[in-house]
């Protein structure tokens, strides 16, 4: 009898759901206030972590910016101030290593306050072939690109919690949801960093603070200068995406309290078939796509991998 009952309220679940999602697309969702809001972005010295602080700048929230490169983040500070933002904090921070992360977020909780939006950005990528990876390079990708998100989370979701409110936000990547050639240790950590907001959206959910949200990003390649040189054989399946367009659907996501977005819609479709279609038959597309080749041309961006400070010996 439970049995039956239990797949009764499943398949209610599910229809009452798809209605539900069904209106959102002929009625757009409503977006959240985000005004006065303390929002903290990683690697907020260029690319996307810039564009998102501008955006988030002109919606009135209070920005604490993050990067290990002052220059960069000092130029971003001056252009969300430029923006509209009225109280701007940035702060040089490696987010890869925890001492630093936890001293930095002290710091903010004393001069800015409770961070209330977290968005985990700060990315770097080594761009070679497995066995031409440098272990250390290996060790930073995963550092920078996923731990640091333990320390961030573990620094400012215990506030959130208590007040029930909310956001936490992962930039992954498409190579969080496919292997990519040429990718194996940006690739690793992006599924990590999937997994890891993923599972915490889980948890949150089961203890019922359902008021702290999360957005789980994964674009293709953007035209930050991260994925420099960097093709796509049919732009317009796997465009190469702008960086102020991806920064507007970020924030939209947010507002909307999206937990999944990714880029472009195309991807979904390759996701869907990931699961359905034969390994080779998923090969051949990958091909067709020129996904194998992609990385060939890859120059990246050397000056993020440079900055990192050493840390073997202190992440103990
Ligand atoms: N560019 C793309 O094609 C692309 C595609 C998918 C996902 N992403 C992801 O988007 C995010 C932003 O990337 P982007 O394209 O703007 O790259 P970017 O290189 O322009 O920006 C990354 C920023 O992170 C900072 N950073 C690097 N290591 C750091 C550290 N240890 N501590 C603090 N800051 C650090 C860099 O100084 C830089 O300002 C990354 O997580 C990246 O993996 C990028």
């Amino acid at each position: 009898m439970d049995v039956i009952a239990d797949i009764a309220i499943v398949l209610g679940k599910f229809l009452y759901y798809f209605l539900e999602s069904l209106v959102y697309k002929i009625i757009p969702k409503t977006k959240k206030n985000v005004a006065g809001e303390i929002v903290l972005i990683t690697g907020a010295g260029s690319g996307l972590g810039r564009q998102l602080a501008i955006h988030f700048a002109r919606l009135g929230a209070i920005l604490v910016l993050w990067d290990i490169n002052q220059e960069g983040n000092t130029e971003t500070c001056r252009l969300a101030k430029e923006n509209g933002g009225e109280k701007v904090f940035p702060y040089t921070c490696d987010c890869s290593n925890r001492q630093e992360v936890y001293r930095v977020a002290d710091q903010v909780r004393k001069e800015a306050g409770d961070v209330t939006i977290l968005i985990n950005n700060a990315g770097i990528v080594t761009g070679k072939f497995f066995l031409d990876i440098p272990d250390h390079m290996v060790e930073k990708s995963f550092l920078v690109n996923v731990i640091s998100h333990f320390w961030t989370c573990k620094a400012f979701l215990p506030a959130m919690i208590k007040a029930n409110h909310g956001h936490l936000v992962c930039i992954s990547s498409v190579a969080g949801v496919f292997g990519i050639n040429g990718l194996s240790d940006y690739s690793a950590s992006k599924f990590a960093a999937f997994g890891f907001a993923e599972s915490l959206f889980l948890e949150l959910t089961m203890v019922k603070k359902t008021e702290v949200k999360t957005t789980i990003v994964c674009p293709h390649f953007i035209n930050t200068g991260m994925f420099e040189g960097c093709t796509s054989k049919y732009p317009f399946l796997l465009p190469i995406l702008e960086q102020e367009y991806v920064a507007k659907k970020i924030v939209n996501a947010i507002l909307e309290e999206q937990v999944y977005l990714m880029m472009p819609k195309f991807v979904y479709i390759i996701l869907i078939l990931k699961q359905i279609i034969s390994t080779k038959m998923l090969m051949a597309l990958g091909e067709y796509l020129g996904v194998d080749t992609a990385m060939v041309s890859f120059k990246g961006r050397k000056k993020a991998n440079e900055l990192q400070t050493e840390t073997e010996g202190k992440h103990q």
